[in-house]
């Protein structure tokens, strides 16, 4: 399967309908994925990236449908990941002495997947290769997402081939943003952001900012995954500074887990609080163990403050609560503040655990949180509306620790 994106580049990529998990397991892909791989035939033929490994074979032998493989003159690896390296080994079988083009860490990155010392040609920003009518102008994009990471610009055509930068895991055969739904587009874009780019949103900033700079017309942005941006592209960069920008939106999301349903009948008397006091903000509530940990990311992106509850168990916390609790520090939120609640029966140590751990991801700490003994009564619920008023009115007077 190709499809002709214009007169000179091609789809050659593919799309993976049934990906429910990436990363291993550390990502949801809930509507699949696609790697998405472009062949360009001017005067010069470029490939630029591949597909995952599972699909090297089938990916080489569509691509033998497109054209002769020994007419590929250059190969460009944006990233080494194996998600869009994957192939290479079925392909440089065919064309081992295909000069690839990558950054000095590509380099690195693909010869430590791959083990094989192919014709690799070291690229940096501002580095031309002349293909005929156009150029394609290379910018490194470091830790954007990981330090191999690089941009093509296209010149003629006018096109940034950004890898994952601005990609979805998005299965989609309609290919380009104007055709998808585009609250789906949005879901799963900023998934991407939030899951993948966070850590790294000072380099999201400043490569944008530099690419800006260079006043390149952009008519066309061909991500790695999910759907080309052909209308309105720079939509996709706005929405990237604003991400990028210590992003957050007037909604206090509560994370939890329970066992007895103490920590849960918690979370909605807190969030009752709240909405007493602001009835503007939009309060959210999640069983951290029931529900998807991506999406919940997605939410905490989105949160000026979350509350963070488990009930006390073996001394600790729940599993779920704590694995939360590592993505959200790994994930490195910024401007965001956070307090911790849940039930015990005797040792108590859960809000002490909780607020540690929200401390160390870098939140704002609100106060020590509130906790309570076996399951809430009706005063103990009274107590947690209460917390939930002070919670929210400290927010609105920024007097968190
Ligand atoms: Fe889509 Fe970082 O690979």
């Amino acid at each position: 399967m190709s499809y002709k994106i214009n007169e000179k580049v091609t789809w050659v990529g593919k799309i993976d309908w049934e990906l429910r998990k990436f990363h291993g397991n550390e990502y949801s892909t809930h509507r699949g994925s696609s790697y998405n791989s472009y062949l360009i035939r001017d005067e010069k033929t470029v490939l630029i990236d591949t597909v995952w490994k599972p699909f090297a074979k089938e990916f080489v032998d569509n691509l033998k449908k497109e054209i002769d493989l020994k007419e590929i003159d250059y190969i460009v690896m944006n990233h080494g990941e194996i998600d869009h390296s994957g192939a290479l080994e079925e392909l440089m079988r065919e064309i081992p002495d295909t000069p690839i083009y990558c950054t000095k860490n590509g380099v690195k990155s693909i010869k430590g997947h791959y083990h094989q010392d192919w014709n690799f040609v070291e690229v940096k920003t501002g580095d031309v290769l002349d293909i005929g009518e156009s150029k394609l102008v290379f910018i490194e994009a470091r830790m954007l997402h990981w330090p191999d990471s690089m941009f093509v610009y296209m010149t003629g055509d006018n096109i940034l081939f950004s890898n994952d930068a601005f990609g979805q895991h998005y299965a989609s055969e309609l290919l380009f943003n104007d055709r998808v739904d585009n609250a789906e587009l949005h879901q799963e874009a900023i998934k991407y952001y939030a899951n993948i780019l966070t850590p790294f949103s000072i380099f999201v900033k400043k490569k944008i900012e530099e690419v800006l700079s260079l006043n390149y017309p952009i008519d066309m942005i061909c991500t790695s995954h999910g759907v080309i941006w052909r209308d309105n592209p720079s939509q996709i960069v706005s929405k990237y500074l604003e991400w990028a920008d210590n992003y957050q939106e007037n909604q206090i999301t509560l994370l939890y887990d329970t066992m007895w349903d103490g920590t849960r009948r918690m979370a909605e008397a807190i969030a009752e609080g709240i909405k007493t006091v602001d009835k503007d903000v939009t309060v959210k509530l999640f069983n951290v163990s029931a529900s998807d940990k991506n999406d919940v990311i997605v939410e905490v992106f989105k949160s000026k403050a979350i509350l963070v509850g488990s009930p006390t168990i073996n001394k600790g916390i729940s599993f779920s609560t704590a694995g939360i609790l590592e993505m959200i520090k790994g994930l490195g939120f910024k401007n965001k503040a956070a307090a911790a609640f849940g039930c015990y029966g005797w040792s108590g140590e859960n809000t002490k655990i909780i607020t540690e751990e929200i401390g160390k991801a870098g939140f704002k700490v609100v106060d020590e949180g509130i906790k309570e003994l076996w399951n809430p009564d009706e005063e103990a619920l009274e107590r947690c509306r209460e917390y939930g008023k002070r919670f929210v009115e400290k927010l609105q007077t920024s007097a968190v620790s």
